[in-house]
């Protein structure tokens, strides 16, 4: 059993876990903790690494991050401190833990990931969009099966408001919105992702895809659209697999740090 420690960056929270990379699984409990206001370099790092400690000190370890990351640098930050913009929080976080090695992947990708190797996505060909709401909107655009990163769609403009400040779990939430209210600002969104990239397949994850049979009535897309199957655990499972693909999602020089292990 070949097993990595994910870590999943929320704008709300911080989760870890272990994970059976054969299986696509937590092995162990779910840790968390809440993500610290204001959320800086130092104090999300700080929190991210003590959360790692209480349950593992050694091996390379995958983070899922809420931002566009590059090569491993942080080039947006929608809803920590603008303070991330161009930190290398690969090295940030590694730093942390004690040198161990770290890939940062953004954390839709990596939640979609986790759901085109293990949950609705599996052995899904053509274009895939994976689309997590939550705090913000994040997406994850598969080819075959094959990552284009950092697709940031949750930003589109429509009507004059981001995306994600609509049609966003929080949206919902800060809103006071019914299913029904909310679901069609969502169903704009997706006809305008429909509209642009002409996708194959929707899946909808982050927390709230575990009530999907409340609002995919109103989902009315000529795209079909299922619920993410992996839930709440597909960004910390997706992390940890980023580990094993990093030459997929970061640049060579760091593709080599653990050998190869795929
Ligand atoms: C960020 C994305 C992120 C999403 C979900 C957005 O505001 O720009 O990079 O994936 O929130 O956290």
């Amino acid at each position: 059993m070949t097993v990595r420690l994910g870590v999943d960056i929320g704008g709300t929270g911080i989760k870890a876990a272990t994970v059976d990379l054969e299986r696509g699984a937590l092995v162990g409990d779910r840790h968390s903790v809440a993500t610290p206001r204001p959320a800086t370099p130092e104090a999300v790092a700080a929190a991210a690494a003590d959360l790692a400690r209480t349950i593992d000190n050694v091996g390379p370890v995958g983070l899922g991050f809420p931002g566009v990351v590059r090569h491993g640098v942080a080039a947006t930050a929608a809803n920590l401190d603008p303070e991330w913009v161009g930190i290398d929080a690969a090295a940030l976080f590694s730093d942390h833990l004690g040198g161990r090695p770290v890939t940062v992947i953004n954390d839709a990708d990596a939640a979609g990931l986790a759901e085109m190797r293990f949950g609705a996505g599996a052995d899904q060909s053509g274009v895939v969009v994976m689309v997590t709401l939550g705090t913000g909107i994040g997406t994850a655009v598969f080819v075959d099966g094959m990552l284009v990163p950092n697709s940031e769609f949750g930003h589109l403009v429509l009507g004059g408001i981001e995306a994600e400040q609509v049609a966003s779990s929080r949206a919902k939430q800060m809103a006071g919105q019914s299913w029904k209210q909310w679901s069609r600002q969502l169903l704009v969104f997706l006809e305008e992702l429909e509209r642009l990239i002409w996708p194959d397949l929707l899946i909808i994850g982050g927390g709230i895809s575990a009530e999907f049979r409340r609002f995919c009535e109103g989902l009315r897309t000529a795209t079909p659209v299922v619920a993410a199957s992996l839930g709440n655990d597909a960004g910390i499972v997706g992390a940890a697999i980023a580990v094993r693909e990093r030459a997929a999602v970061q640049p060579a020089d760091l593709a080599d740090q653990e050998g190869t292990r795929r």
